[in-house]
């Protein structure tokens, strides 16, 4: 494994977590996010001539590869994009395996997001980091000088509706000015937009949701009891996408 410390345990999501990941996405439930992430990075990459074979996009803590396999088809449809290659990076085997036997055209890398990434100084154009580790030194070194780093997490109301029935990780009430200061040795942000998803979830849906999450390894099993007696619940999923650019280049 890349940038791996012999010894060093290895973390990364679960097969079970990344199925029910594949299942819930494949629904088409959170695409809402997944399309307000591609237009930000289609118009970033026109607005700074960033398009070309020579500037990476890359996914760090990419999954199961759902949201680069969306960008991969939403810049194919717009011609010259498809040239940058795109990369999946993920500290998780499974995951890796997952997403290159879906996702062809896109290089999968089993690497460990807080040691040195396998890209050289300025060579990306993109970086995505969904609901996954950061590691804001080296986001920064890989990062070309008007590239963008879009980072995606959970505002506190997330799936507030589910508390009702099981006992869900907190979400930190200031999480997005926590995100801001601890990259903020490195980039300053340009944007930040709220994407919020409501969602009419039948029992199946509900249980890979919460499967496909942290959760996953916290919940009690009377918790997956009461989450599996509910025939159907309206829950809103509520995100926010926040775009940065690299010191440097200000
Ligand atoms: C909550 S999941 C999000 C996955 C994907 N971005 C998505 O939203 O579908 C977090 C991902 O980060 C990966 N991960 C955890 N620690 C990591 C690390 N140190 N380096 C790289 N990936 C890591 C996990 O294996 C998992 O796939």
């Amino acid at each position: 494994m890349l940038g791996h410390k012999k010894g060093a345990r290895i973390q990364g999501d679960e097969k079970e977590m990344l199925q029910a990941r594949r299942t819930f996405l494949e629904r088409g439930w959170y695409q809402p996010l997944s399309d307000a992430i591609n237009q930000q990075v289609w118009e970033h990459l026109q607005q700074h001539k960033l398009i070309g074979p020579q500037l990476a996009l890359v996914d760090l803590g990419c999954g199961e590869g759902h949201y680069l396999g969306r960008l991969e088809a939403s810049l194919g449809e717009k011609a010259a994009a498809q040239h940058n290659p795109l990369f999946g990076l993920d500290i998780a085997k499974d995951a890796v395996r997952m997403a290159s036997r879906r996702h062809r055209n896109i290089r999968f890398l089993v690497s460990d997001a807080n040691r040195k990434l396998p890209f050289s100084d300025g060579s990306t154009a993109c970086l995505l980091n969904i609901f996954s580790p950061r590691n804001g030194a080296e986001f920064a070194r890989v990062i070309h000088p008007t590239g963008m780093l879009l980072v995606v997490i959970p505002n506190q109301a997330h799936l507030s509706e589910l508390r009702n029935y099981c006992r869900l990780l907190q979400i930190e009430e200031n999480k997005s000015e926590q995100l801001r200061t601890s990259l903020s040795k490195w980039f300053r942000m340009a944007a930040s937009q709220r994407v919020m998803v409501p969602m009419r979830l039948e029992t199946q849906s509900l249980v890979a949701l919460v499967r496909m999450t942290p959760n996953y390894w916290h919940m009690s099993s009377a918790d997956w009891e009461r989450l599996e007696s509910i025939p159907a619940l309206d829950v809103t999923a509520d995100f926010q996408i926040m775009r940065f650019n690299p010191i440097q280049a200000i």
